[in-house]
């Protein structure tokens, strides 16, 4: 059982204290004090399993048992079973916590150079809401959510803009500031040669990933979502009065939960492409052959063509 453990002494001495602290403070008879010192027990206990998965490089050792893995692998992929494009949902609120991991699995996406060239506005005003709903084409999940997350990706790239999150960055990885000077320059030029254009959509597509976290990890949490595209970007960043904030919507998405009886989508199949057109797995067989590739020698060449 390598990846298990035994509760150890300090969860035993935690939960007897914490038990002691809460008896003192409320009184209690002793069967109460005795489930609920094995309630904080096993709690603690799991925690400190929890903690070990993590602490113990849990990938490395979670690997050699199938259970585990499969265990996993099964969870995400019911949990995007589970989750579809709610059509009707019920103006039922959703407890803070989940809120809360929602946000921080949007916020713990990658993003390209770690830069997260976008953030999420939360927008729970009803009133609010209901002018949101008309730049939407009357989408009911926009009113009838619990809360609203806007998406909104930075709309150019400039040097102050990525010096700033490279030096928080290193701030907090205690490195000088110029660690990153080179590969700045570096990002910068391509940015500059690419055009406004091209920075304000690849700063949307950055968004889209957090956005993608965020449904999933709603979906874990047993939230419904839907993804919605289906606005007018320009009157949305006018109403939230973006404009010259240097953020523009990309896609929003409301959090709720789902109005069954009144939802058409609720019981239809899941219907996705077929892995076998999915997938397409290649070798150097199936590739061309007569591709210039570049060589240490020539990538400037290649480089200032992009
Ligand atoms: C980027 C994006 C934009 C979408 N926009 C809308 C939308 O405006 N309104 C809506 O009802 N569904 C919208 N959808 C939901 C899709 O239609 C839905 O995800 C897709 O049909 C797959 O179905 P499922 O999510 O129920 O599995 C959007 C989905 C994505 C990913």
């Amino acid at each position: 059982m390598d990846n298990f453990h035994l509760p150890d002494s300090s969860s035993i001495v935690s939960s007897i204290a914490l038990i002691f602290l809460r008896q003192s403070s409320n009184g209690g008879n002793d069967a109460s004090v005795f489930s609920k010192f094995m309630v904080t027990f096993l709690s603690q206990w799991c925690l400190d399993c929890h903690h070990y998965f993590l602490s113990q490089s849990y990938l490395l050792t979670a690997t050699k048992s199938t259970f585990v893995k499969n265990f996993i692998d099964m969870s995400l992929l019911k949990d995007l079973e589970w989750r579809y494009a709610t059509k009707k949902m019920n103006g039922q609120k959703i407890p803070q916590e989940k809120l809360d991991y929602i946000l921080e699995a949007a916020r713990m996406a990658p993003s390209s150079s770690g830069l997260q060239q976008y953030k999420v506005i939360m927008i729970s005003d009803k009133a609010l809401l209901e002018r949101i709903r008309l730049v939407a084409y009357d989408q009911s999940q926009i009113t009838d959510c619990s809360h609203l997350l806007v998406f909104a990706a930075w709309d150019s790239y400039s040097d102050e803009r990525i010096s700033n999150v490279f030096n928080y960055m290193m701030d907090e990885r205690g490195l000088p500031h110029k660690t990153m000077d080179a590969y700045k320059q570096v990002i910068l030029e391509t940015y500059e040669r690419a055009g406004q254009e091209w920075q304000s959509h690849h700063a949307a597509k950055q968004s889209y990933i957090s956005f993608a976290m965020a449904i999933a990890a709603a979906a874990e949490k047993k939230v419904d979502a839907t993804p919605i595209e289906g606005f007018l970007p320009e009157k949305l960043d006018e109403l939230l009065n973006l404009n010259g904030s240097g953020y523009k919507s990309t896609v929003i998405l409301p959090l709720g939960y789902r109005e069954a009886e009144q939802d058409w989508l609720v019981n239809m199949k899941k219907v996705r492409t077929p892995k076998k057109s999915f997938i397409t797995e290649m070798t150097l067989a199936d590739v061309s052959d007569n591709v210039v590739l570049p060589t240490p020698m020539n990538l400037d060449a290649f480089v200032q063509k992009r």
